[in-house]
């Protein structure tokens, strides 16, 4: 398939470049195209770079690996229209109102996957990848304590849907359905609030017991 990533940063690299590894065509389009071409040489498998414009237009689906900040801008892009738009985005911001010592964060912005939606509405959004750091997504561990790492992924398209959770499959991991684009915003909140434990030293994982224990399930 082929897949334009949009920025060169971290997630640009984790998910990109394990893309390309897995047999896609990506292309990395930066403000700087140089960047771009540079990211795709370290990443190698045949991926290239070029400006925002050029990878919007050459993916069937377009991973937005760039700062909520910088939405704006890049989804003015050229070549969007009528692409799976794979919003991996977190607008975590500092919280201002942390015990002194403490260090967190909150929600910039409560729906931004939504936003997107609004911004391009020809295209179908998929909210995927955003809770697990960039690190995670590019280390080769698959599995802890005997679970699969697991993606939630919501879109109101199910051909989107199923597009982004083969992606993620291509990746080893496990995708599954979390619901419709309007609850994108509960992953945008699970991963504030994780990754805020996660920076605080708790370990989010330990604060939920397994399915079978879980008395939510479904007899
Ligand atoms: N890093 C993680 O572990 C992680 C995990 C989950 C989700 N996320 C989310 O994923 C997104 C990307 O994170 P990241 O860590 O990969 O970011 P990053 O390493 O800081 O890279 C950001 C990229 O966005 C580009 N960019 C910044 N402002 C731009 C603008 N106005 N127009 C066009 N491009 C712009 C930068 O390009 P220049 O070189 O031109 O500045 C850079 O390539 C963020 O929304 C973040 O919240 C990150």
């Amino acid at each position: 398939m082929r897949i334009g990533i949009i920025g060169t940063g971290a997630m640009a690299r984790a998910l990109g470049g394990g893309w390309a590894a897995a047999g896609h065509e990506v292309r990395f389009g930066a403000r700087r195209s140089e960047g771009a071409v540079e990211l795709a040489d370290a990443v190698g498998h045949g991926a290239r770079g070029g400006s925002i414009d050029e990878a919007a237009g050459f993916g069937e689906a377009v991973l937005l690996a760039v700062p909520v900040d910088a939405l704006d801008a890049v989804l003015r892009s050229t070549g969007l229209d009528g692409r799976v738009l794979i919003d991996c985005t977190n607008a975590f911001e500092p919280d201002a109102a942390a015990p002194d010592g403490t260090m967190n964060f909150v929600l910039g912005e409560d729906a931004v996957a939504e936003r997107i939606a609004a911004t391009v509405p020809t295209a179908h959004v998929v909210k995927a990848f955003n809770i697990c750091a960039a690190e995670v997504w590019a280390a080769q561990e698959r599995a802890f304590e005997g679970s699969p790492l697991s993606v939630p992924v919501c879109g109101d398209d199910p051909d989107a849907v199923r597009l982004v959770a083969g992606l993620a499959e291509d990746l080893k991991l496990r995708p599954f359905p979390a619901g419709g684009l309007h609850r994108a915003r509960y992953l945008e909140a699970a991963s504030v609030l994780t990754v805020g434990l996660w920076f605080a030293g708790h370990d989010s994982r330990a604060m939920l017991p397994p399915l079978a224990a879980a008395f939510a399930a479904r007899d």
